[in-house]
């Protein structure tokens, strides 16, 4: 049988992974055949081939301790939902997960129940409230919430020089009802990075870099697995068409709009306010960190 050329250099560079682990071999192998698959398939041109190297070249300038582009090619291209879905299988019930993003900062400040989140006027205060539950309904007392938003001028406050560290984040314990409870801003739709190689992709493309508005969560509580998840408001634009593919129906919540006057208004809210409800589920596991991924913008 006469085989043809790509037909043997896909196998030479195959079989050079044969004394590799298995789980590396396996990965690898399946990584050429489909590589090389692809580079036939679309029939790439030396000029393509440039160009796709000068996009990683400048993913790998601009990403540092400030900015993880990398990662965001994987968001862009719906890689990292597509890890996530695979790998969370969860029972029913429990609350889907989501995307980690960029924006995400380790050891925010422990705060009260009742406590506010914004460090200096930021938007549409918004009364955050709800219970963290086990699959059965029962109340998981202790649990972390790690949170943190964007605000009126849709920067985290990571991206904003002028925003103290803290703004817009914290962490609170669920009480023994499992009830958490805190003060946040109605979050608002922003773009992703794009003044590097993802946004000229998305530029090339047609493609928007818009995410809609959402407020970020991360719950733990031992014996359970770790929740990286989204409330996202239900009105806000750009649901069907986020630049990073991760919004699902089930993360939708409703922000109700409630007057100066309404008794139930939260110590320290002046003036019109929102209130969102959102109960967090739990499924039974190993809690584990989400995946550190060294970005902290
Ligand atoms: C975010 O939600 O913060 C985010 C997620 C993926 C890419 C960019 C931003
Ligand atoms: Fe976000």
């Amino acid at each position: 049988m006469v085989r043809s050329p790509q037909h043997r250099i896909t196998e030479e560079v195959v079989s050079s992974f044969s004394e590799a682990p298995p789980r590396l071999r396996e990965v690898m192998s399946a990584l050429v055949r489909q590589l090389h698959q692809f580079v036939v398939d679309v029939k790439l041109t030396p000029d393509e081939w440039r160009e796709a190297i000068s996009l990683l070249t400048a993913t790998g300038h601009i990403t540092g301790e400030e900015r993880q582009e990398f990662i965001l090619w994987s968001d862009a291209l719906g890689v990292s939902m597509l890890v996530d879905a695979l790998e969370h299988d969860l029972p029913q019930g429990a609350t889907e997960s989501t995307v980690l993003g960029p924006f995400f900062v380790p050891n925010s400040p422990l705060r009260e129940y009742g406590a506010n989140l914004a460090s200096r006027p930021a938007g549409d205060p918004t009364w955050v409230f709800g219970r963290v539950l086990t699959t059965e309904g029962d109340p998981i007392a202790g649990a972390e919430l790690d949170v943190w938003q964007n605000g009126d001028n849709e920067l985290y406050a990571v991206q904003d020089p002028d925003a103290p560290d803290d703004h817009l984040r914290g962490r609170f314990q669920a009480r023994d009802d499992g009830s958490y409870g805190f003060i946040g801003v109605r979050p608002v739709p922003y773009r992703i990075p794009s003044d590097g190689p993802v946004g000229r992709m998305l530029a090339a493309t047609g493609r928007h870099p818009w995410r809609p508005a959402h407020i970020h969560l991360i719950v733990r509580a031992p014996g359970y697995r770790t929740l990286t998840t989204h409330i996202f408001d239900s009105t806000s634009g750009y649901l069907d068409s986020d630049a990073v593919f991760a919004v699902k129906p089930s993360l939708l919540r409703e922000f109700v709009r409630r007057p100066p006057d309404d008794p139930a208004a939260p110590p320290g809210i002046v003036g019109d306010w929102y209130s969102v409800e959102n109960d967090l589920v739990l499924a039974a596991g190993v809690a584990e960190e989400p995946m550190d991924d060294g970005r902290t913008a």
